[in-house]
């Protein structure tokens, strides 16, 4: 007999397969590095990535710069629980597509890899049936408000010291809002695996001309 409510995770999401996580870090490296070595950025990095660069020959370290990185494997979060104290964790974790799909593995497409002067992110786009898992109460950013179902899905690849992880979804919803406003982002060049976009202020969005399938495993973290 359950006495005792159902014991809830810190967070529901997809965890990464070794191997894909492994993989998109090497992307996400491969694609900081890029980054750093270009014109464009190097001018703009001073100014908001802090770093002091008075020789334009030198190089922005943006692996050291986003030093706080996800332990073990990649995840991309879709509803912050909280042990059941997050509002509306209850009704998240009685959903029928919650229930059925705990265990069950997935691809998830990775259409884009950002970074702000805060966080270093992909972007996740998500298919009909993955939304199903999505809730309907995070992809809100206030006072924009609610933008489309899904904008926020991410996984994480690095936080500034100083920020929290939740902060690379809030930033990834930042770009949705300005692309929603008509900003598409200043087409600086294409670098690596595809288009990169300046959309000011720091951040910074490569288009990937291919995007990548990761294997995934839909779960809950108990921390
Ligand atoms: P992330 O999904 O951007 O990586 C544990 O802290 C995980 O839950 C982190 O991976 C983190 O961010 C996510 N997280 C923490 N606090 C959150 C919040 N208030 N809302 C949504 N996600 C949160």
């Amino acid at each position: 007999p359950a006495l005792e409510k159902d014991f809830l995770p810190l967070y529901y999401g997809w965890f990464l397969s070794k191997r894909s996580s492994e993989n998109l870090r090497k992307t996400g490296q491969a694609f900081l590095d890029e980054l750093a070595s270009i014109k464009v950025f190097k001018k703009e990095s001073n100014k908001h990535f802090g770093g002091a660069i008075e020789d334009p020959k030198m190089k922005l370290d943006l692996t050291s710069y986003f030093v706080k990185r996800p332990p073990g494997v990649l995840h991309c979060t879709t509803k912050f629980t909280d042990f059941g104290k997050a509002p509306g964790s209850e009704d998240y974790a009685q959903q029928e597509a919650v229930k059925s799909s705990y265990g069950k593995a997935f691809f998830l497409t990775i259409s884009a890899l950002f970074i702000t002067p805060r966080t270093a992110g992909a972007r996740v786009e998500l298919s009909e049936q993955q939304l199903l898992l999505w809730p309907g109460d995070v992809d809100v950013l206030p006072p924009a408000g609610n933008l489309p179902k899904g904008s926020r899905a991410h996984v994480t690849l690095g936080c500034a010291s100083g920020i929290e992880a939740v902060q690379t979804g809030l930033d990834l919803l930042e770009f949705v809002k300005l692309e929603k406003a008509g900003n598409k982002g200043e087409e600086v060049g294409e670098i690596g695996g595809g288009k990169l976009l300046s959309y000011g202020n720091g951040m910074w969005m490569i288009v990937l001309s291919k995007k990548i399938e990761v294997r995934a495993v839909f779960g809950g973290y108990y921390g």
